[in-house]
């Protein structure tokens, strides 16, 4: 299982990092606008994420043509070893992804929403595709079949399926339940994910009974 923060907020993702908590962190341009940033934030967020310890770090590419969207590529690409670079599955990014593995580029296909693209991606060889897994639910489409296809058709291949737009724990855990191993979240979901009131329950009474139990002087 790997987790990686779904998110461009820096104070909040630096500590995940820094922790150990989550393998790497995934942005596309609407999380960066959320936060007030940009394309030409993307050095800066690779460097600090890249210091704070992470493995992977996905940044997406733009471009309103082919050539726009490679040369984009290539120039998020360049930041490191780092990186998985995010394309649009459309045609033109599974065409940019192409081009992008013949030059060892490591490429995540993204916003992916049928086992047909699931399918084409995993015959390119891409690293991986990102279901949103929301956003699938809100389209009244049963997302947790899908997902769970997509990794049953993907699992004979190099191509993983990362999940994104889990809004909730209980989303995360269902997620795992029916074989999905890459799952990316904003920091609230991940922060939520660790705590249930029993255990804060549990731990509390372990530390009065700690307490209690000190020998006095
Ligand atoms: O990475 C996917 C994410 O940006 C979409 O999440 O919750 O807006 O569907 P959501």
């Amino acid at each position: 299982m790997k987790l990686y923060a779904d998110s461009a907020a820096v104070d909040a993702v630096l500590p995940l990092l820094r922790d150990g908590l989550v393998r790497g962190v995934t942005t596309n341009p609407s999380i960066l606008a959320r936060d007030g940033l940009g394309a030409a934030d993307l050095p800066r967020l690779y460097d600090e994420f890249s210091a704070a310890g992470a493995d992977e770090i996905f940044l997406q590419a733009t471009g309103a043509t082919r050539a726009a969207l490679l040369a984009d590529a290539q120039r998020i690409a360049a930041f490191g070893h780092r990186i998985v670079v995010k394309v649009p599955a459309t045609q033109d990014g599974f065409r940019v992804a192409h081009e992008l593995l013949q030059q060892d580029v490591r490429v995540l296909l993204t916003a992916v929403y049928s086992l047909a693209q699931a399918t084409f991606a995993a015959s390119l060889g891409v690293d991986y595709i990102a279901p949103y897994f929301g956003r699938l639910v809100d389209s009244g489409e049963d997302g947790l079949s899908k997902v769970a296809n997509m990794t049953q058709v993907l699992s004979a291949t190099r191509t993983r399926v990362l999940v994104a737009s889990v809004r909730s724990p209980n989303a995360a855990a269902t997620l795992a339940l029916n074989g999905v191993s890459h799952i990316t979240a904003d920091v609230p979901v991940l922060l939520a994910m660790m705590v249930d009131p029993v255990t804060e329950q549990s731990a509390a009474e372990f530390e009065r009974v700690a307490a209690a139990a000190l020998p006095t002087a």
